[in-house]
């Protein structure tokens, strides 16, 4: 039975009568209502058509009819707001969904980290340097990086610079995708500049000849003229982690039933604020976007069920995915237990494996990383677990890059500790590059070769 303050009483802000974890502590709530209401005149970032037609995507995805590819930067960072960074992530996150689509024989859904993953969870409030204790840095859309009171000072301005930067992102994804960009008759606009000599391109130039040839037929047999086709639908999502931001874009709209985040397509609850009593799933409970949640090591099947109670009551179509994120050493402890209890609740959920970020260590130079098998371990896991219980793993969460950075070891060339530092980027978690990344969608195709179907 839901309780009542389970029922009619949501409203964008009913969290805040409820424990909100990872929140900063403003200087001067007044302000922050003020930014709140600012954005929320703003116009929207994304619309209930798109959110809708990404809901019943998953729903496909959750009877084994697609495959969701999730994948982008652990956070976005202000500054990284240039032509190059959108423009290599597009690349990868097409190329991979193009090896998926070929080879591994699926529909694929593509969704960026993109456009609002701006703030970030931390396991402490503080931080002490020399003596001297300050706020611990948050995300460009909370405070700023430099270890200075008045840098990590939490500032409501940053929500507006941060909706405003995730408007300029989404403007320019839009206009590739929408013309030419994303077009598989061209596909050497998808190439990046530094891949040539990678042990990866000549087995994914393969795959994108075939495409081209296949392409052509088509065209042919059916008479359809391209231009007139639309390739790529591109949705995004981040972590609704900031409730402030969050519920700043709740709206309604004319036409349908209830509130949509506008602020992205595909909002999910982050593994360290998914407790049920606790304000970000009161948030969630209420918005009619897909969401998701990741489910770590410390989740009970109990708690798992008491959330599928509060997030999914009308078993929805589409509604919940669960990204799971083990470890390739817990998984096959874990999941198990988990995969029983949504079964005894008869609903249908999305499972999706996030085989990055239990997967995490730091080197002896002190950089974290993870290691590719552990990675591809994990992923390998999930696909015949699921397989077991007569269920399809029906998408992947990563923290890729279409840049050629050395943040992860292991892979086709073998990337080991020492090379790390060549070009270690990421000032938060490390990265698949390109070529692992190009390296996992042709192990994923390969998998759904072999257990992709019902
Ligand atoms: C993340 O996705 O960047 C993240 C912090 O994940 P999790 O909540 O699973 O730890
Ligand atoms: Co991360």
């Amino acid at each position: 039975m839901a309780t009542k303050a389970e029922t009619g009483e949501w409203s964008p802000s009913s969290w805040r009568a409820k424990p909100a974890a990872q929140q900063p502590v403003y200087r001067s709530e007044a302000e922050v209502a003020g930014v709140i209401e600012q954005i929320s005149k703003l116009p929207p970032l994304v619309t209930s058509w798109e959110i809708d037609a990404l809901r019943a995507q998953l729903a496909e995805a959750a009877r084994g009819e697609r495959f969701l590819l999730q994948g982008g930067d652990c956070a976005e960072s202000f500054d990284e707001c240039t032509s190059n960074t959108i423009t290599n992530q597009l690349k990868i996150l097409l190329q991979m969904s193009l090896v998926l689509v070929h080879d591994g024989d699926k529909p694929v859904i593509r969704v960026g980290r993109v456009a609002g993953q701006f703030a970030k969870p931390r396991s402490e409030a503080f931080e002490t340097r020399s003596g001297i204790t300050l706020p611990s840095y948050r995300g460009d859309l909370i405070n700023r990086t430099e270890f200075t009171a008045e840098a990590r000072e939490p500032d409501p301005q940053l929500m507006l610079r941060g909706y405003e930067r995730a408007a300029l992102k989404l403007n320019f994804i839009r206009a590739l995708v929408g013309r030419g960009f994303a077009d598989p008759h061209h596909l050497e606009y998808w190439d990046l500049a530094f891949v040539t000599d990678s042990p990866m391109a000549e087995e994914y130039r393969r795959t994108a000849r075939s495409i081209g040839e296949s392409l052509r037929f088509m065209e042919g047999l059916l008479g359809v003229n391209p231009s007139e086709l639309r390739w790529v639908d591109f949705f995004t999502s981040h972590e609704g982690i900031h409730l402030p931001y969050e519920q700043a874009q709740t709206r309604r709209v004319p036409r349908r039933e209830g509130w949509y985040n506008l602020s992205t397509h595909f909002p999910w609850i982050g593994m360290r604020t998914a407790d049920p009593g606790g304000a970000h799933v009161e948030y969630f409970r209420g918005i009619r976007n897909p969401i998701a949640v990741k489910v770590g090591p410390a989740v009970t099947p109990a708690a798992l069920i008491e959330l599928i109670r509060i997030l999914h009551p009308d078993d929805e179509p589409g509604r919940l995915t669960l990204i799971h994120r083990f470890g390739s050493e817990r998984i096959g402890d874990c999941l198990p237990p988990l995969i029983e209890a949504v079964q005894s609740t008869g609903k249908t959920v999305l499972w999706c494996c996030d085989p990055m970020h239990a997967n995490t260590r730091v080197t002896a130079d002190g950089y974290k990383t993870r290691n590719f098998e552990d990675v591809l371990g994990e992923l390998d896991q999930a696909f015949d677990i699921h397989a077991e219980y007569g269920v399809c793993l029906g998408g992947v969460h990563i923290e890729l890059t279409g840049d050629d950075v050395t943040e992860c070891i292991g892979g086709a060339r073998g990337l080991d500790e020492a090379g790390l530092k060549r070009a270690y980027r990421s000032s938060l978690d490390p990265r698949l590059n390109y070529e692992q990344s190009i390296e996992m969608a042709m192990f994923i195709a390969r998998e759904l070769r072999a257990f992709g179907r019902p």
